[in-house]
């Protein structure tokens, strides 16, 4: 059921699109006899965010070619948020380096906050700006956002004119969309109708509590918006709408194979006839045809199919693995799987033996290597995988902590007064010199008390906000028995721009990780594997080792383990290696990640997908992890990490 899709760098998987239908057929009932049959929306599921960014990116450059050969201009809808960055990275190449001019290029953005000034690093116009329309030649006549800042009395008129420009450009030829956690096209929240227009709409407080952190804090979050309505984007001629990682995944299934809801903007797009939907695997993972293929149609048995298969019966069942039966298959629609092996015990006792043969206890880890862990923020090492940091280390392996960013914007400025404070104290008892404490924490208290919301710290500030986060990082590890000289900083530059968004990626960061990765020369590393961090950063420190690895892949090949952990765990049959913990590893792991103290309580980015603090989700998944495996009939551990072996 695969293909690829030529003229992608590394050929994109893309599996096949059952919900394809000419451009004129409606709603699910013409696929019905096909696999995939639950989609309403044409869904193409790639490999990752950069296959999505080229597809995406080339489609809109046929256009405007098509129509600049034509004599015609084009007419895009575009996006904000995280979603689209790709697609404009994409793009501004494309105009570099191929010439793709955007002079005859007219574009209407979908929103903007409400009350918003231009210039404020929140708005949508500065957003588009920076990552869109500065490297490209778009005419700056030709761009369109709505406003917001205009008085409130004005915004009627405004909204209407908005329409008026997208009639008279001609309609919109291409739009691309994001999806929000609510089902949010644009900012069309919750009750949203079809037939709605460009308007002045409220925020779903999901929306806001998942826009916190870029606004540092919740409460500074606008609680208004003005959007296209969900009739305007319906307008245009072809929509693409775009999800990557875990946390989009259950929405991406709700929008693509529920019924139509008014609660659920997206589900409007299934009325389409030219919407197609791109999303990773990881966004894509909880669609039916992905996530239980077996249902729909006759399906190729691969050992990575067969494992979640018999997981998921097992779990539906409520039954030990070596307890399923005949019946349980055949109600499952997989009897042809019992057929490949024979019986039901054949395939029982095959899935049982392979989930045993994951679990990696302390004699089964390495011993006597070199290893490093990279931990994209200061505390991604013992939240992700503080119980194996303590198993190796008394595996005697010689382990290096490399911590790639600071993590210096997520902690609060109330720290920084409280660290100032005791420096001042220190100070005033002439245990440290005072003069030069006086000096500095006068600078700081006047910076703080006028500093708004969002604004980019002055270097004194960022640095002791480093310098804090740093000490915690050396008493985690600690805690968990390493050494503190086992903690390296690297301090990439990418993460060094004091905002929420970075940097893309450069020389810069790829020659810091290389070089240790020569000094070091590890027989094994830790990556963080999670694609669903707030802000993409665990998702960038991967691709700077990538990158470091693919230049030294003729020297150095060390074994690539991937952990989660800090926003999802690996599932059981995704896991290479289960690793069990006693009641004292998790607790000692929990005490290492308390260690943390400036990410505690209400740290400021703890994502808007999961309320808990880090620790409770810690605890909860791993020993979530470990209960699943007792539920499916193997041995009863206290604690598992889950690690995948690249
Ligand atoms: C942005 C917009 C929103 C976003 C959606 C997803 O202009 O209208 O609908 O597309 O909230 O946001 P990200 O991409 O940040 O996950």
């Amino acid at each position: 059921m695969e293909r690829s899709v030529a003229g992608t760098r590394r050929d994109a998987v893309v599996t096949d699109e059952p919900g394809a239908r000419d451009s004129t057929s409606r709603g699910p009932s013409r696929v019905s006899h096909v696999a995939g049959s639950q989609e309403r929306i044409r869904t193409v599921v790639v490999e990752d965010h950069e296959d999505i960014a080229r597809l995406v990116a080339m489609r809109i450059a046929t256009l405007i070619r098509e129509r600049n050969a034509a004599g015609e201009q084009t007419v895009l809808g575009l996006a904000t948020g995280s979603t689209p960055i790709g697609v404009y990275r994409e793009l501004i190449r494309m105009h570099q380096e191929e010439g793709l001019s955007f002079r005859d290029v007219v574009t209407f953005n979908l929103d903007e906050y409400y009350p918003m000034p231009k210039n404020s690093i929140h708005s949508y116009h500065r957003f588009m700006w920076e990552n869109l329309f500065s490297q490209i030649d778009i005419t700056p006549e030709n761009v369109h956002i709505p406003p917001g800042d205009i008085p409130r009395t004005e915004i009627v008129d405004a909204t209407r004119r908005y329409e008026g420009a997208i009639e008279e450009a001609g309609g919109i030829d291409f739009q691309i969309l994001g999806i929000g956690k609510t089902g949010h096209i644009g900012f069309n929240e919750p009750g949203s109708g079809a037939e709605s227009r460009t308007r002045l709409v409220t925020l779903d407080a999901v929306t806001r509590r998942d826009a916190a952190a870029d606004f540092f804090g919740e409460e500074h979050v606008p609680r208004e918006a003005v959007t296209m309505g969900v009739a305007t984007i319906l307008g245009a001629r072809e929509i693409a709408i775009i999800a990557t990682g875990e946390h989009k995944a259950s929405i991406v299934q709700r929008a693509v194979e529920g019924d139509i809801d008014v609660e659920v903007a997206a589900t409007f797009l299934q009325r389409h006839p030219n919407t197609t939907f791109y999303v990773d695997r990881a966004a894509g993972a909880e669609l039916t045809r992905i996530k239980t293929p077996w249902l729909l149609d006759e399906v190729q048995w691969t050992q990575e199919l067969i494992v979640r298969a018999v997981i998921w019966l097992s779990e539906l069942t409520g039954k030990a693995i070596l307890k399923l039966t005949q019946r349980d298959y055949a109600d499952a629609h997989m009897s042809s799987l019992v057929a490949k092996f024979g019986s039901p015990g054949e395939v029982n006792g095959k899935v049982f033996n392979v989930l045993g043969s994951k679990i990696r206890g302390k004699s089964k880890l390495p011993t006597g290597r070199k290893m490093i862990c990279f931990s994209p923020h200061p505390d991604d090492d013992v939240i992700s995988m503080g119980g194996i940091l303590r198993k190796v280390t008394e595996n005697d392996n010689e382990v290096v902590v490399a911590y790639m960013t600071s993590g210096n914007i997520a902690v609060f400025d109330h720290d920084v007064r409280r660290y100032v404070d005791f420096l001042e104290r220190l100070a005033s008892e002439r245990l440290i010199e005072p003069e030069r404490v006086s000096a500095l924490a006068a600078k700081i208290h006047a910076y703080l008390q006028n500093k708004s919301p969002g604004e980019v710290d002055i270097p004194e500030v960022q640095d002791i906000k480093r310098i804090i986060r740093e000490a915690e990082a050396v008493s985690g590890i600690e805690t968990v028995g390493l050494p503190r000289s086992a903690a390296r900083f690297l301090n990439l530059p990418f993460y060094q721009t004091g905002k929420v968004r970075k940097d893309p990626i450069s020389e810069a960061d790829v020659a810091i990780v290389k070089s240790l990765l020569e000094e070091v020369r590890p027989d094994l590393i830790f990556v963080a594997g999670d694609l669903s961090d707030p802000h993409g950063t665990h998702r960038m420190c991967k691709e700077a080792i990538d990158k470091a690895l693919l230049e030294l892949r003729g020297t150095l090949r060390p074994e690539v383990w991937l952990y989660r952990g800090a926003w999802q765990e690996w599932p059981i049959h995704e896991a290479t290696w289960l690793v069990p913990l006693s009641q004292e590893e998790l607790r000692l792991k929990i005490q290492a990640i308390f260690k943390h103290q400036s990410q505690k309580d209400s740290a400021p980015f703890p994502g808007g997908y999961d309320e808990r603090e880090f620790w409770q989700r810690v605890e909860a998944r791993n020993k979530g992890t470990a209960a699943e495996l007792d539920r499916l009939g193997l041995a009863e551990y206290f604690a598992m990490e889950a690690y995948v072996v690249e």
